[in-house]
């Protein structure tokens, strides 16, 4: 049992293998957190100290003992407007004017299996691990309930929390923030890592020490947004990759969101996550439920690197419902780098023979295939075929492009339409704007209302009867641009509030009805690259393109922040062209097709405009993706050095979880003169264990056969124990050039 509960001490203990979490009913009835670290037996009660402090105020029950106040206490699930002048994790107003909650126990429940969440994509339990603890609380004055709920995952080291609200009371309640996990950490000092960026510059990894005050990781674009990814991590001041404390905090959800981490006056930090409350509200009449997002917490002792490892083989387990997931998926040509709008069905069949005759087993056909759409100002919404590019149709080219031997994948951004479109001709009223305010429009185009049944219910239908009419097996799900003019004309005034969170429970259900008729299709995320790169959208889609920045050496650092939290297998990462068409810069083709590795792996250039020997080596490049496949998709993954840290070069490392083989690849971003050599210490090997150096490639550098210090002996294949490798390090030689790179595979002995 993973979950205990000690009815005399009215404590409960949820286990995972490394970690403990305990919490306690008080004598008033309140939901006091006690712990949440490193796996400990015993309670924690101590650490909850009785103290009086000025200002902070006393429950009423209690008069003259000032020892007790709500300001200072660690809580399970904070009110508000009842003396915790903290983050709030629940506000709200009634109809006859009350505002705030202060919620007490009531009763709780544990059971086998994990608890679901009605309309959004949560954790499931794949093989019978999970229990669920639900915890509920009411606030006597209101009657509302708050079902605070815990997912253990014991074996992942993963709790995830969500809450299920009911309005017991007779009144009606708007809520105006209802956050997913509060989450109390009373002692330390720490710093917070979270990922921050742009479009075509997505999750950069940003450390800070936590200040003082509040600081807040937040999206109000309707998306989970390019610029604050859902996802915190606190770690101890002195955590490393492979050492301190580090908490994990992912939100499952894809639109407007919020994390603020609050040190009080005393030192102590409060999380609070869920849903942006800003221009947030949910009228909830007597009866009915509301249902938060799910968050997904991990905690270890030992860095950031089995954090990541603690999400990666989480969420391809317990959150992505693709069953390809973990089965092969194709290696791709996507034509959107190549033509843009300028393509008809002879070049894209040129590019596709190329491509196959190279190796690559899909084509994907992008934007501008549809309506009246040969730029970017108009069409969307037309879901029917552009005869003045493809006067046959769809289906020819789809045949001949099976003939060949390669799969078909198609482009749609279903979410959006043009004004010049049939669609919007149509239902004008079907695109979000503010009645008597003219929308800001952004990449010439409007937001449908997915808040509205049924605008979901036309695009089911439309894009259903795509995937029924052709033989399509991949679609790229795009959505190019933030929610702005938030308005749905069918809501009444008092809800309209409700329209940001409404959409994105109509796209889950959009996304839920297609994915689950069409299990065979792949589907693969995206929103101008990595815009809604989140944990809710790999439950449809186990493939998101990771940013519309394609130039290798801008991806090193937007895979390495993305895979704090991401698995590698989820990251869309293609070859492109040179001079790249986003930064102008030339890298060797080898070093693209490394840095693309650290993905799903695919192409994005018309493969025709190659020299022979280029050719040549794209071939080879789908030859070892096949031989790695499985190590890069479901091996253990180790960041060894990132070039934003020591501006020289960015080192990665795969291992298979039996630790028989090894990929370990490096990228020189700067090359240095007079510089000690690069010294890699490798991680996750057997060191018991001696592994032969089988395969060591240089890219974009000529590196004379007597300067390789190691694995490269001209004769044998050279052979190091795990120790070796491990705790002296791997030694390169010197690399000159632009952007040279190396790739090593290890493998033991038997
Ligand atoms: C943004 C995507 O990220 C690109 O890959 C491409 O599909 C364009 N949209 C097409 O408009």
């Amino acid at each position: 049992m993973s979950i205990h509960y000690n009815n005399q001490r009215k404590i409960f203990t949820l286990t995972t293998r490394s970690t403990t979490y305990q919490m306690r009913i008080s004598d008033l009835g309140h939901l006091i957190h006690l712990y949440y670290g490193r796996k400990i037996e015993g309670t924690m009660e101590y650490l909850c100290v009785p103290r009086d402090c000025g200002f902070s105020p006393n429950p009423y029950q209690l008069r003259v003992e000032r020892s007790w106040s709500m300001d200072l206490l660690p809580q399970e699930y904070s009110g508000s407007n009842t003396g915790d002048f903290r983050l709030s994790s629940l506000n709200l107003i009634t109809d006859n004017g009350i505002r705030g909650v202060d919620l007490y126990y009531v009763r709780h429940e544990i059971r086998t299996g994990k608890y679901a969440i009605p309309a959004m994509p949560a954790a499931f339990d794949r093989d019978g691990e999970a229990e669920t603890l639900s915890v509920t609380l009411k606030d006597p004055v209101t009657g509302l309930e708050a079902e605070l709920l815990y997912g253990v995952y014991e074996q992942q080291d993963v709790i995830t929390r969500a809450v299920h609200l009911t309005n017991t009371g007779t009144c009606t309640i708007h809520l105006e923030k209802v956050a997913s996990l509060c989450l109390d950490i009373p002692f330390g000092k720490w710093d917070m890592l979270h990922f921050v960026g742009r479009h075509t510059m997505e999750r950069q990894m940003e450390r800070i020490p936590l200040m003082n005050g509040i600081q807040t990781v937040a999206s109000r674009r309707g998306t989970s947004s390019h610029q604050h990814n859902p996802f915190v991590i606190l770690c101890d001041k002195s955590a490393t990759e492979d050492s301190g404390d580090c908490y994990g905090i992912m939100l499952v959800y894809s639109g407007n969101h919020r994390t603020d981490v609050e040190v009080d006056q005393s030192g102590s930090v409060r999380v609070v996550s869920g849903i942006h409350d800003e221009q947030f509200s949910w009228k909830l009449e007597s009866g009915e439920s509301f249902d938060t997002p799910e968050v997904l917490l991990t905690f270890t002792h030992q860095g950031f690197t089995p954090l990541s490892q603690n999400y990666h083989r989480f969420l391809k387990k317990n959150i992505c419902r693709s069953k390809y997931t973990y089965a092969r998926r194709p290696v791709l040509i996507n034509n959107w780098e190549a033509t843009y709008f300028d393509f008809d069905s002879d070049k894209i069949l040129q590019i596709a023979r190329q491509a196959k005759e190279l190796g690559v087993e899909m084509l994907v056909l992008d934007d501008g295939w549809f309506g009246k759409r040969n730029d970017d100002n108009s069409g969307l919404g037309d879901w029917f075929v552009n005869k003045s590019k493809l006067p046959d149709g769809l289906e020819p080219l789809i045949a001949q492009i099976n003939d060949m031997g390669l799969k078909f994948g198609l482009w749609v951004e279903p979410e959006m339409v043009n004004e010049d479109s049939e669609l919007y001709r149509t239902h004008p009223d079907w695109a979000m704007m503010v009645p008597g305010r003219e929308p800001a429009i952004s990449r010439n185009q409007l937001v449908l209302d997915l808040s509205r049944e049924d605008v979901v219910d036309w695009l089911y239908e439309t894009l259903s009867g795509l995937l029924h009419r052709y033989h399509i097996e991949y679609i790229k799900w795009d959505m190019n641009r933030s929610i702005s003019d938030v308005y749905s004309r069918i809501l009444p005034p008092d809800q309209q509030g409700e329209v940001a969170h409404r959409y994105v429970l109509g796209l889950y259900r959009l996304l839920d009805r297609l994915t689950t008729e069409f299990p065979d299709v792949l589907f693969e995320g995206c929103s101008g690259g990595g815009g809604r790169f989140d944990a809710a959208m790999l439950a449809y889609s186990p493939q998101i393109w990771c940013s519309d920045n394609t130039d290798a050496i801008e991806r090193l650092s937007i895979q390495y922040g993305t895979s704090f939290g991401y698995p590698i297998a989820s990251m869309g990462s293609h070859v492109s062209a040179c001079p790249n068409h986003q930064t102008g810069r030339n890298v060797p083709l080898g070093t693209r097709a490394v840095v693309a590795m650290a993905g799903t792996f695919g192409y994005e250039m018309d493969l025709n405009k190659l020299k022979d020997e280029e050719k040549q080596q794209v071939r080879q490049q789908i030859k070892q993706f096949h031989e790695y496949y499985d190590l890069i998709q479901n091996g253990d993954y180790y960041r060894l050095d990132c070039g934003e840290e020591n501006h020289y070069f960015t080192a990665w490392q795969f291992v298979a979880p039996d630790q028989s083989e090894a990929l370990v690849s490096i990228v020189v971003t700067h090359p240095r003169l007079n510089l000690n050599s690069i010294c890699l210490r490798l991680k996750g090997l057997d060191p018991e264990a001696c592994y032969v150096v089988d395969r060591q490639e240089f890219f974009g550098c000529d590196v004379p056969r007597d300067r390789i210090p190691m694995g490269d002996s001209g004769k044998t294949k050279q052979s190091y124990s795990g120790t070796v490798l491990m705790y002296g390090g791997y030694v390169l030689p010197q690399m000159f050039g632009d952007y040279p790179s190396v790739q090593i595979y290890l493998k033991k002995e038997l």
